[in-house]
């Protein structure tokens, strides 16, 4: 049932492309122009009545919701928050009718995304759920559904799943943005052009995952790493670190990288390895300087960014290249590296990857 791999999340890691694939399915008209989503009941006035968003999940689907937000704000222009579900709960947020609230999960059956979706619903908001599994709790009490069409998840560490996430985000985004107008309509077809393109460049990464095992396997040795990155990287980065963490036991911490000089750039010191997200192309500048700053002070840094960019290669100590795409679009190929960093360096420390220490697929007490 692992079809040849090793341990599912390897599995799983391979199956992005097709889930890639089936999450976009018949979304995109055949046209490949606009995003047509059946399965909503929100008509054009729904849409436009929708004065904030709230996106609400935990663990790797709220780092998810955090590229959603980024996502939605972008091209429709719509406020949003993203919050832990854990913490939404408890904090009286503000929900209004008018507000759409985003629920994100896997499994459909966390305890604190359902009780924040029933929340939701009793102060009157709408609530929309993402989620991989049909018929479950959250699926069934949500108003609206999209099914990221991932399959069956069986690893712990969630990584298929968060892609397909990712998928259902851009595509609901620009669903709204061509209900309201607010990106034209060419530019909804080329963004539409580059997400079609995104599952063959994961096979191409997948394809130099050897250069990823042979990084991994001399961070295995290291007991604290960094990740670094900002905007979109720095989402990405958050999503790296918590891998990382769940299944090899190194500890990290993803840092925004202009927040390093206010304290940790005090941890920092010779041989210490820093993974420094470098792809956003109009915060580049900056992310290099703060490259730098960790470079003088010993760090050992990898790299990643797009493909053939010299500056970046110049200013690091090795790289790992992701295909060009829209900027938006990078997490769906940056997070593919992270992955695969974080299952080598599990496996290199002797762990069991499917099944981490202490934590459980589901978790369906609060
Ligand atoms: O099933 P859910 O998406 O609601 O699960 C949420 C988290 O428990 C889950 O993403 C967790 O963080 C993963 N094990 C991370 O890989």
């Amino acid at each position: 049932e692992k079809a040849g791999f090793d341990h599912f999340m390897l599995k799983e890691i391979h199956e992005q492309p097709k889930a890639y694939r089936d999450t976009m399915g018949s979304r995109i008209s055949p046209d490949g122009r606009s995003v047509v989503f059946n399965e909503l009941h929100m008509t054009t006035d729904d849409v436009k009545a929708i004065r904030r968003i709230h996106i609400v999940a935990c663990g790797t689907a709220y780092h998810a919701g955090l590229v959603g937000k980024a996502v939605i704000e972008k091209l429709a222009r719509i406020p949003v928050e993203t919050d832990v579900a854990s913490e939404y709960r408890y904090r009286s947020p503000i929900i209004t009718p008018d507000t759409l609230v985003i629920v994100v999960s896997q499994s459909g059956e966390t305890a604190d995304t359902l009780a924040a979706l029933r929340e939701a619903k009793r102060c009157g908001a709408r609530v929309l759920a993402i989620t991989n599994v049909v018929g479950s709790s959250v699926a069934r009490e949500a108003d609206d559904v999209i099914v990221t069409w991932a399959g069956p998840e069986i690893a712990v560490a969630s990584t298929k799943a968060y892609t397909s996430q990712l998928i259902a985000f851009y595509l609901f985004a620009l669903f709204l943005a061509q209900t309201l107008g607010t990106v034209p309509a060419d530019e909804i077809a080329a963004t539409l052009a580059a997400l079609n393109k995104l599952p063959e460049q994961v096979e191409d990464i997948l394809a130099a995952k050897d250069a990823i095992k042979a990084y991994a396997e001399q961070i295995a040795a290291h007991e604290d790493l960094f990740f670094i990155g900002r905007g979109l990287d720095y989402a990405v980065a958050l999503e790296g670190s918590l891998k990382l963490k769940e299944i090899s036991y190194i500890h990290s911490e993803a840092y925004a990288a202009g927040e390093l000089k206010h304290g940790t750039l005090a941890l920092i010191e010779e041989g210490v390895p820093v993974i420094a997200l470098a792809i956003q192309t109009d915060l580049f500048e900056k992310t290099v300087s703060n490259i730098k700053e960790v470079k003088a002070r010993g760090a050992n840094v990898l790299g990643i960014g797009y493909a053939g960019d010299e500056e970046l290669q110049k200013s690091v100590d090795r790289t790992f290249a992701i295909p060009k795409t829209l900027d938006l679009l990078a997490p769906a190929l940056s997070v593919v590296p992270l992955q695969l960093l974080s299952y080598y360096a599990s496996l290199a420390r002797g762990n069991d990857v499917d099944k981490p220490r202490n934590l459980a697929k589901s978790v369906t007490v609060e």
